[in-house]
């Protein structure tokens, strides 16, 4: 059986003590931290950037899953790539020239990743597949945590995941948004490969069981 890949959502983290909570991240079971960049103009929420970036990186022995909500993301590819992303995600909406983006992305040396709002289909994926390692599908409107998933979602989920079987890619299929161990089965089933997890972690009574538990989720 394949276990999920698990990306804790630093969002829903306490600020007043993140070295606390990126300990606690670090002797868990995730295999990802997912750092959520919001400019306050793709999103309406603005939350952190570069010094929380350089916390992170200290503190966090995972790979950093950058997810940037922001406008004109060619802007900051090599910044956050120096600042130490594994995985640097754009969004679709915000991208003129997404194949030249996810080139560059990868010329950095980092995994290239799209973020596909809930009313962006998965079609227009098809021509950049080659240049794609993951996509990132929003089960809710980003922009906050603790938002209630959509269950569309789930169609979508398999959707893509026909149209990476259909073209023979090895891409990745990420979720985020709304996930806790009521949905985590039944999207392991759509065909995701990992999943984000921000309030249902760190709003747990006991988040390194809250990730166990995503961790061991199964398909039904
Ligand atoms: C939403 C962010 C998510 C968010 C998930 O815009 O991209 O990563 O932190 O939080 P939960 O799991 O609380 O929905
Ligand atoms: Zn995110």
């Amino acid at each position: 059986m394949i276990r999920p890949l698990i990306a804790p959502s630093l969002l829903a983290a306490n600020f007043a003590n993140l070295q606390h909570d990126l300990e606690m991240i670090n002797d868990s079971e995730a295999d990802y931290l997912h750092f959520d960049v919001m400019d306050g103009v793709f999103v309406p929420n603005i939350s952190f950037g570069f010094p929380v970036l350089e916390v992170a990186r200290k503190h966090s022995k995972k790979p950093l899953d950058v997810h940037l909500m922001i406008t004109d993301p060619d802007r900051y590819i090599d910044a956050f790539a120096e600042g130490g992303a594994t995985t640097i995600h754009v969004h679709y909406e915000a991208c003129t020239h997404l194949h030249r983006t996810l080139t560059h992305i990868r010329k950095m040396g980092c995994r290239a990743g799209v973020a596909l709002n809930p009313h962006t289909p998965v079609d227009g994926l098809e021509d950049v597949l080659e240049q794609l390692d993951v996509v990132l599908i929003m089960s809710v409107n980003p922009g906050f945590g603790g938002q209630s998933f959509i269950p569309h979602t789930f169609r979508k989920v398999a959707k893509l995941k026909q149209l990476l079987t259909d073209n023979r890619a090895s891409t990745l299929i990420e979720i985020d948004g709304g996930i806790s161990i009521k949905n985590a089965s039944a999207l392991l089933s759509a065909g995701a490969d990992i999943l984000v997890a921000g309030s249902s972690v760190f709003g747990a009574q006991d988040p390194l069981e809250a990730i166990r538990q995503l961790k061991n989720s199964h398909q039904p």
